[in-house]
């Protein structure tokens, strides 16, 4: 039989469809009938994973590692992450402090369900990753936006968190380098936020750092857990193997936590997923713990194609782009297009601009009111040179005729 919309549960109801899913989905019909579409949309790299972690995959299921494993991951593996942020970051956790998930938004999600009570505010910085506000309202916590612009370099301030937080506002999330943004947080910007946020006592912090690896420019990654030991209790790293090693498919994020805070998600864990693919576990192990030349390799690839595209799109009248630090994206200002006309009507926000794009040019781009803010749109450079030299020559050419 089937479902009536109205036996749907609030929460299920609650959650809004994604706004970037009609251009994805034009872009898919015009594809199917014949036309020559450029998508900037992916979210992913495309490069495919490594052929050394792919050979561990593959000899885990050989040795049989095929049966369940603790819930929260491998001790293997809950070490060489240990090991890595101890490396990279000068962190020490514990293996207790680690929990292993089905990717780095499993790993978000459970953070969240294990610290937000309804009712709960999660302050969410914009623009921001689309899941950060959906998985919010799964949990019945409340989405507290603050906007930051383009012209404060789509980073929010202390200044701005201190006049937010309340006494329900319960977790911060940041995200650096950022989906949509590829803003990076420096050390002092990090600091000024770490005195706010330990002048709130209820205040935890989320640090999505699955972008860390992919950083361009002369600042480095920082995380704000490595600002003081007060700080790193508050705060939750969330970090994975998807973009890093090419391994979106596989499935492995983690937290690093309090290991009072690991508990809670593990034991949430082993009653909704039990562990991530125990294979693919085995394949993460090696993505850390072997030769890390790869990640440098995509690396350089990819701010090849990003000072390709940022440049393109700097020369393209009525558009400005900031250059990200970080990531796969490019977040440019499209809004100074706004009221201006194409061949179907005239642009009045970033999702007509995409949408128009799309039909008369044959590029696709995801609309900044999807990442909440409707000035701007995303394009990824997770793809090759030669589509970004033709997509954004048609972007040019088509912005040009607007009248
Ligand atoms: C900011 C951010 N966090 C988390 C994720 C989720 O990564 P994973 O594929 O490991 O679930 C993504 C994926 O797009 C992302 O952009």
């Amino acid at each position: 039989m089937p479902t009536k919309p109205s036996s749907l549960s609030d929460r299920a109801n609650a959650v809004q469809p994604s706004l970037t899913m009609s251009i994805s989905n034009l872009a898919k019909e015009l594809r199917q009938a014949g036309q020559d579409v450029i998508g900037f949309g992916a979210g992913e790299p495309d490069f495919d994973t490594p052929d050394f972690i792919k050979a561990a995959g593959i000899k885990a299921i050989q040795d049989g590692h095929n049966r369940y494993t603790p819930a929260s991951g491998i001790i293997e593996l809950k070490k060489a992450i240990c090991d890595k942020l101890k490396a990279d970051q000068g962190l020490s956790y514990s293996p207790s402090d680690i929990v292993v998930s089905c990717g780095a938004k499993h790993s978000v999600y459970n953070v969240l369900a294990a610290l937000i009570n309804p009712g709960d505010e999660v302050i969410i910085p914009a623009p921001y990753w689309v899941s950060y506000p959906e998985q919010t309202r799964l949990v019945d916590g409340v989405p507290v936006v603050i906007s930051a612009g383009a012209e404060q370099n789509f980073k929010i301030t202390a200044e701005q968190l201190a006049q937010t937080l309340t006494p329900r506002s319960k977790v911060l999330i940041l995200n650096s380098p950022s989906n949509p943004t590829g803003m990076l947080y420096t050390q002092s910007e990090l600091e000024a936020i770490a005195e706010v946020v330990l002048g709130h006592d209820q205040l935890m912090v989320m640090s999505d750092e699955i972008y860390e690896k992919l950083i361009y420019g002369t600042n480095p990654h920082i995380s704000i857990a490595q600002i003081s030991d007060e700080m790193k209790e508050r705060t939750v790293i969330v970090n994975g193997v998807s973009k890093a090693y090419a391994m979106t498919g596989w499935r492995i994020g983690y937290t690093a936590s309090h290991s009072a805070i690991a508990g809670g998600m593990s034991r949430m864990q082993s009653h909704i997923t039990s562990n991530p693919t125990s294979s693919a576990q085995w394949a993460a192990l090696e993505a850390l713990t072997g030769p890390q030349q790869v990640v440098a390799d995509m690396g350089k690839e990819f701010n090849k194609r990003r000072q390709l595209m940022v440049s393109r799109l700097n020369a393209i009248p009525g558009i400005s782009c900031s250059e990200p630090d970080g990531a796969f994206y490019a977040f440019p200002k499209i809004s100074d297009c706004f009221g201006k006309k194409s061949a179907t009507g005239v642009i009045t926000d970033s999702m007509v601009f995409c949408e128009y794009l799309l039909k008369e040019a044959q590029v696709a781009c995801v609309p900044g009111i999807g990442f909440g803010d409707d000035t701007c749109m995303r394009l990824s450079y997770a793809t090759s040179t030669t589509a970004i030299e033709t997509g954004l020559q048609r972007i040019q050419d088509w912005v040009e005729s607007l009248s």
